[in-house]
């Protein structure tokens, strides 16, 4: 027997004992086990998140799906500007994938760079119109491009000098505390927020030409992972020979993440378009491949030589393919495996890439049970779509009831606009849905509240950082499995 096969007996004694029925191994799904909350001196705010996939650490390791409905330039902004990657979907031309990678390459986090201005000459009416219409209550003063000053509308009696101008009441550049266009992320947080010497930092180039402003408020979310001095951002590709183009051209701006992508990740082709990128990619960026359900796709993909391996086949929320197609695996019970495999391999020496979770991680409660299950970094669609950057939000808008729309990638919708595998030619029966989510507006105005609660799941579990959690998850008390009755309780307690 190879070593994948002994693992499987050693996981599952009972099932290859001889004799008697064999099967079926008992799947979980990641809601109903749930942590059990012990001793713990960690704070509940106080745990690390962060993580790592190979060469790339995320302060947050949440990925945006590499679907249509989610990861288009805005959403990698948003989620990368929280310490997470945006991973832009493939079943688009060339052109447009690379050209929103350069934008959110280029971003630069917080910055707010066309805000509302005014002249020097113009009035302190006009000033006040911009507080009353948009409740901005500090203004930069522009003339011909130039910061001459800002003004702070705090503290104005309006009425007694509506007609006289900004330049009268606004600080000047020179009494102001500016920075330049090209100063690391890093710095400009550590004037706002550690040394707290202004509440805003205007930013402008050699020739004092205005590029924009920060303010401290926007910076309390905010923990955006570089790579190589760039911006986090990840690119999705196909399995054809051309996808190994849209890895070069990623590669070569400085992408951190390439994910080869797919449906059934333990097929020859995708191993072997993942063998071919990480040789392409030469640790300059993470390599990511999957979707795989069993040990021996997670091993299969180890031999290639990724740094990271997604698992999940049918968990997704608007997944139809175990109900369809009868095939799928649980994720909690999925996760387990490849965390034992993973150690066994450790234990070998072997390289073992890191475990991503994808399908069915829908908020803070599932991330912390994906992640203390043995997951390193998570993919979510459904939870991220809710947001005002997700491409469904952006092109599509809000409905007049405040909902997204979402679906799946296999659905009726995605098939027609996909660009086609060739393994996948030709197919048009559906394996996924579509429907909604309620609409939770930009992504930083609430995503810190997840964070927090997650932070929560690891205070519970005593873990001050994901190298706790996951020896926690190996405990034999870590987990409880509720029955049926206890999921109901766990939802409904008041009418
Ligand atoms: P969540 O639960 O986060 O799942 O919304 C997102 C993940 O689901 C996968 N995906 C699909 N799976 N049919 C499927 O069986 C589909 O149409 C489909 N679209 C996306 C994918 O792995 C994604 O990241």
């Amino acid at each position: 027997m190879g070593f994948v096969e002994d693992v499987y007996v050693e996981m599952y004694p009972e099932l290859f004992r001889g004799g008697g029925l064999t099967g079926p191994v008992k799947g979980y799904t990641l809601r109903e086990i749930r942590l059990r909350p012990v001793f713990s001196k960690v704070n509940p705010l106080g745990a690390d998140l962060s993580s790592s996939i190979g060469p790339v650490k995320l302060n947050f390791p949440l990925l945006s799906a590499a679907m249509n409905a989610v990861s288009g330039p805005n959403m990698a902004k948003a989620i990368f500007e929280v310490g997470g990657c945006g991973i832009i979907y493939r079943h688009r031309e060339i052109e447009t994938q690379i050209t929103w990678l350069a934008e959110v390459l280029a971003h630069k986090p917080c910055l707010v760079s066309d805000p509302k201005c005014l002249r020097p000459d113009q009035t302190l009416e006009e000033a006040n119109n911009i507080l009353q219409e948009f409740g901005f209550s500090t203004i930069p003063v522009v003339k011909d491009g130039i910061l001459v000053g800002i003004i702070f509308t705090g503290g104005i009696a309006f009425k007694k000098h509506l007609y006289e101008p900004v330049s009268k009441w606004m600080k000047p550049f020179e009494e102001l505390k500016v920075e330049h266009v090209d100063t690391p992320f890093s710095r400009i947080r550590d004037r706002l927020l550690e040394e707290q010497e202004c509440s805003v930092l205007p930013i402008v180039d050699d020739g004092k030409i205005f590029k924009g402003i920060y303010f401290m408020k926007d910076f309390f979310a905010a923990d955006p992972s570089y790579h190589n001095g760039k911006p986090l951002a990840g690119i999705a590709i196909g399995v054809e020979k051309n996808d190994l183009e849209r890895a070069r051209q990623a590669l070569e701006m400085g992408a951190g993440i390439i994910v080869v992508d797919s449906s059934h990740g333990n097929c020859p082709d995708v191993i072997s378009q993942a063998r071919a990128v990480v040789k392409m990619a030469h640790d300059r960026a993470a390599v990511i491949a999957g979707n795989v359900a069993d040990i021996d796709g997670y091993w299969q993909l180890s031999q290639a030589g990724v740094h990271g391996v997604k698992c999940g086949i049918g968990p997704g929320s608007i997944c139809t393919t175990t109900e369809v197609t009868g095939a799928g695996v649980p994720m909690f019970t999925l996760i387990r495996e490849l965390d034992f495999i993973r150690r066994r391999m450790a234990v070998k020496g072997e390289h073992a890439p890191a475990i991503i979770p994808d399908g069915s991680i829908e908020g803070p409660g599932d991330m912390v049970m994906a992640l203390a299950a043995g997951g390193d970094a998570c993919m979510a669609g459904k939870w991220l779509v809710a947001a005002s950057e997700s491409l469904s939000c952006q092109e599509k808008g809000v409905g007049k009831e405040g909902f997204v729309e979402y679906w799946g990638m296999a659905s009726k919708r995605a098939i027609k606009s996909r660009v086609t595998d060739s393994r996948y030619k030709g197919k048009t029966a559906p394996e996924g849905v579509e429907g909604r989510v309620k609409h939770r507006g930009p992504l930083k105005t609430w995503i810190k509240k997840d964070i927090e609660l997650i932070q929560g799941g690891f205070a519970h579990a005593g873990a001050a950082n994901l190298e706790a959690l996951h020896e926690f998850g190996n405990q034999p008390i870590a987990f409880v499995r509720f029955s049926s009755a206890g999921q109901e309780q766990i939802r409904t307690r008041l009418d």
